[in-house]
């Protein structure tokens, strides 16, 4: 029997299996540090986005590329299995039955992937479709399911890529240049199917339009007026707090410690870290009054939540830079860095937060500094000293 050479795969299964490669590895490597969120959302979305896209195709997609083709049962994945220990190697065009059924675990693995990772964007975050509607607490249950989704998928693309690699071997096929190519050589009867170039061209536009709305902001953004993915809420601000406070150093919003911290902060005004503040009573009964309604415990941000749930109640810290919280976020940042020209102080959060000013210290807002060569450079006005 003379084997033909067979289009199998349509260009918009080939192109959607490589951009799903490439946004997983693109949401692994950038989950780790708030500072690459926007890039890790955006991966999310695609990924998620490719993986609708492929639903519909498993249904009006081309005669290889739809579910039902692929549809076996265990009995048939059994058989399978046995056959490639020897006894009569059973070959097929499309997915074989243990490679179906990696391939539907991996795209229900990946929608839940995706739907876990907008539970937690907007719990944790306050960002995207969900803000607003999940909270902070049911965003970090969220977080670990979707961080022990992310592991299972791994370990399952883990035994994708050895079947592929196996049954390769076996039926002595090339199946990684299948999905590049979209041929296979095939014996006997077996239809070829169409490419539909034009729908593999348009996810590939599709994506990189997304792209350009995603990232679009930095190429305007200027030192001034940065580029901030994700906008925090607006937080109720202060005049006399900000002249007050801000004479010194960045007027620390109140969100960022609790209520008790702020009241023993005024109670304490004329030994504020070796400075007598000499705050008028009134003034203090007004600064008080306003860092109260709007300390850590109203949780309107995600360090405000942070900060009020690891802070234990017997104790209200007078530093930020001392809480667990804020020492846990920034453990991994080098003591040369801190000892930059154009950083110097940890409390000179706005040297590297673009939304310092603002209270919300939002995710992917956050850029250290290069250091500076010139030694009179003054990145911000809340430089000690
Ligand atoms: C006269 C100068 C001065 C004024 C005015 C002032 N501070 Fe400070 N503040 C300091 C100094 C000095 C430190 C210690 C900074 C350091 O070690 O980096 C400090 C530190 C702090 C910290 C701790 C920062 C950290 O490391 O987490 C907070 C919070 C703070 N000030 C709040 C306030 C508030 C609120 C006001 C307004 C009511 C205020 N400060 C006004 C001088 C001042
Ligand atoms: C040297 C630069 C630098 C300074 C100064 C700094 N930060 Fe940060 N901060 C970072 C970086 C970088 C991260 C991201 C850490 C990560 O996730 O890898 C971060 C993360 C955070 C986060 C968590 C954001 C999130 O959503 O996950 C908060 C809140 C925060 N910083 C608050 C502060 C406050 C308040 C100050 C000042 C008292 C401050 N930072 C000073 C660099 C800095």
């Amino acid at each position: 029997m003379a084997a033909r050479k067979v289009m199998v795969w349509d260009l918009p299964v080939r192109i959607f299996h490589w951009l799903l490669v490439m946004s997983f590895v693109m949401a692994w490597l950038s989950h780790e540090s708030s500072r690459y969120l926007d890039v890790h959302v955006f991966a999310g979305y695609s990924f998620f986005g490719l993986l609708l896209f492929r639903l519909l195709w498993g249904v009006f997609g081309t005669h290889y590329a739809r579910f039902a083709e692929f549809a076996y049962g265990p009995k048939e994945v059994f058989v399978y299995l046995k056959s490639l220990l020897g006894k009569g190697l059973q070959s097929y065009v499309g997915h074989n039955p243990a490679g179906a059924w990696a391939i539907f675990l991996l795209i229900g693995f990946g929608l839940v992937l995706s739907v876990s990772g907008l539970m937690v964007l907007g719990g944790e975050e306050q960002q995207g479709p969900l803000a607003g509607v999940v909270s902070f607490d049911q965003g970090a249950l969220w977080m670990e399911v979707h961080e022990s989704v992310a592991l299972l998928l791994l370990a399952l693309v883990c035994v994708h890529v050895l079947g592929v690699f196996s049954e390769s071997i076996m039926h002595k096929q090339n199946l990684v240049g299948a999905m590049f190519r979209g041929t296979k050589w095939v014996a006997g009867e077996s239809a070829t199917v169409p490419v539909h170039h034009l729908l593999g061209i348009a996810i590939v536009v599709a994506l990189i339009a997304w792209g350009a709305v995603s990232f679009g902001g930095y190429l305007t953004a200027t030192a001034d007026k940065p580029y901030l993915p994700f906008k925090g809420p607006q937080l109720a601000m202060n005049d006399t707090w900000q002249e007050e406070c801000g004479a010194c150093h960045l007027a620390f919003h109140p969100n960022l410690l609790p209520a008790r911290s702020w009241q023993r902060m005024f109670a304490e005004q004329d030994q504020h870290f070796d400075e007598d503040l000499m705050l008028d009573e009134d003034v203090v009964t007004e600064l008080t009054a306003y860092a109260i309604a709007n300390a850590a415990e109203q949780q309107k941000t995600e360090a405000a939540w942070e900060m009020q749930r690891t802070i234990s109640k017997d104790q209200s810290p007078l530093r930020i830079t001392e809480t667990a919280y804020w020492r846990d976020q920034h453990h991994e940042i080098q003591d040369s860095v801190w000892a930059q020209n154009n950083i110097k102080s940890k409390s000179n959060c706005n040297a590297c937060h673009m939304d310092a000013d603002l209270g919300t210290f939002e995710d992917a807002a956050m850029k250290i500094p290069k250091p500076s060569t010139n030694p009179t450079t003054n990145s911000s006005k809340g430089e000690m000293q």
